[in-house]
C-alpha cells in the first residue's frame, strides 16, 4: 500500500482502501480504479493524499469487483430514446458550427462574430423541449463526445438555464449564452497533450492550464463584445474563498456571469465523462456542492441552482450503495441530496434520517 499525493495521483491507479471524504462520506470503495473526474473530485474535496496499491498487486479479480457497480445505467436508458437520438444529431452539427467559430476567432478573423454564438446553439435548447431532462441529454453527449467545444456548449445551455431561474432579460441570456461558449476558448490554445494527459501533470503543465482563462480574453479582447463575457471568460476559475486562479480573487470581485458559469462548469465537468469512465451520479455531485460548495461559490446562484437540478430528479428510480432500488418521492429541502424514497416492496427510507446510505445511481 502507498501513501500517494493528489498532485501525484494518475489516472489508472487503484485505490487500496475506502476512499472518505472529510466530513466521513464515502466517496468511492477500495480498489477503485481512478479516473481523472475522480481525481478532481478529490481535489475538490480538498483530500491531500490517498492510499494505493502497488501495481503488483492489482489483479483482474479485484477489478473485476470494483467494476459491477458500474453496471446499471441510467444513461444506457436515455441513449436509446428517440429524443435522446434527434438531440445528438443536432447537437453534433452544432458542436462543428462551434469549433469554426472557435478556430476563426482564434486566427482573429475579423468576419466572425461572436455576438452570434448563442444563435448558433440556439435550436438546443429552444426545439428539444421534451420528457427527458435537458441535464441527462447534455451528459450523455459528453460520454460520447468529450471534446472542449461540447463541453462548452454544455455550459452554454446549463448557465442560460441558471439566468432563466434568476429571470434574466432576454438580452443578458443570450449574454449570458455566449459567455458560456466562450468560456474555456482559451484551451484551445493549451497543447493538446497537456489537456488529454491521463498521468499526473507537471508543475509547469498545471500552470500552462491554469493560464487559459487569460489566454481566453485576451483572443476576445479585439471583438465588440459585452464587457461581462470577457470578464467571465477570465473569472470562471475565481472562487468566492480566493482559492480559484487565476488571481485569486475573493467574492466581491467576481463577476455575476463568472460566479453562474463556474457552478455549470463545475457540475458538467464532474457528471460528464472523462477518459473511459462514467461520470459521478448527479446526487453525489449535489451533495458535493451541499457539503463543500457554500465556500467557494455564491450561494444566491448555487442554491436556486440545486433547488431546480433536484426536481428534474424526482420519481426518478434509483440505486442505494446498500443494493436497494427504489424511487424519489418527496425531495428535502434542507438536505437536498438526501430525499424520501419508496423502495420496491413499498418500504420508505428517509435518507436524511440514514446516513450510512446514499444514492449511487440513477437507474
Ligand atoms: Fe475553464
Ligand atoms: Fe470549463
Amino acid at each position: 500500500m502507498l501513501k500517494v499525493n493528489i498532485k501525484d495521483l494518475a489516472v489508472g491507479m487503484v485505490t487500496a482502501t475506502p476512499t472518505y471524504s472529510k466530513t466521513g462520506q464515502l466517496l468511492f470503495p477500495a480498489h477503485t480504479t481512478l479516473t481523472s473526474q475522480q481525481i478532481s473530485y478529490l481535489e475538490f474535496y480538498g483530500i491531500p493524499s490517498i492510499q494505493i496499491l502497488p501495481e503488483n498487486h492489482v489483479t483482474e479479480e479485484l477489478l473485476d469487483g470494483a467494476s459491477q457497480e458500474e453496471t446499471i445505467s441510467f444513461s444506457q436508458k436515455v441513449r436509446k430514446s428517440r429524443e435522446f437520438h434527434a438531440f445528438k444529431v443536432d447537437y453534433t452539427k452544432k458542436t462543428q458550427l462551434v469549433k469554426d467559430s472557435f478556430n476563426r476567432l482564434i486566427t482573429q478573423d475579423k468576419d466572425c462574430d461572436p455576438n452570434l454564438l448563442f444563435d448558433q446553439i440556439s435550436s438546443l435548447y429552444s426545439n428539444h423541449l421534451t420528457s427527458l431532462s435537458v441535464f441527462d441529454m447534455l451528459h450523455n453527449m459528453r460520454q460520447i463526445d468529450d471534446s472542449t467545444y461540447s463541453h462548452c456548449i454544455n455550459v452554454a445551455i446549463i448557465s442560460r438555464m441558471m439566468g432563466k431561474w434568476l429571470n434574466f432579460s432576454e438580452n443578458d441570456l443570450n449574454v449570458l449564452t455566449v459567455a458560456g461558449v466562450l468560456h474555456d476558448i482559451g484551451k484551445c490554445m493549451v497543447d493538446h497533450e497537456i489537456l488529454t494527459k491521463p498521468s499526473a501533470l507537471t508543475d509547469e503543465e498545471y500552470k500552462a492550464i491554469q493560464n487559459h482563462p487569460i489566454l481566453g480574453a485576451k483572443i476576445v479582447e479585439a471583438y465588440p463584445l459585452d464587457e461581462r463575457i470577457r470578464s467571465a471568460i477570465l473569472m470562471h476559475h475565481e472562487r468566492c474563498d480566493g482559492s480559484g486562479y487565476p488571481n485569486k480573487l475573493t467574492s466581491k470581485d467576481i463577476s455575476e456571469f463568472a460566479k453562474i458559469i463556474a457552478i455549470a462548469d463545475v457540475y458538467d465537468a464532474m457528471t460528464a465523462s472523462r477518459c473511459y469512465r462514467k461520470g459521478l451520479c448527479p446526487f453525489e455531485v449535489i451533495a458535493t456542492f451541499e457539503r463543500e460548495g457554500f465556500n467557494k461559490y455564491d450561494a444566491q446562484y448555487l442554491i436556486p441552482f440545486l433547488n431546480h437540478v433536484i426536481n428534474t430528479y424526482i420519481s426518478n428510480s434509483v440505486l442505494l450503495n446498500d443494493g436497494t432500488l427504489g424511487k424519489i418521492i418527496f425531495i428535502n429541502k434542507d438536505f437536498l441530496s438526501r430525499p424520501m424514497i419508496q423502495t420496491s416492496n413499498g418500504d420508505y427510507i428517509d435518507l436524511f434520517k440514514r446516513p450510512e446510505l446514499y444514492i449511487q445511481a440513477i437507474i
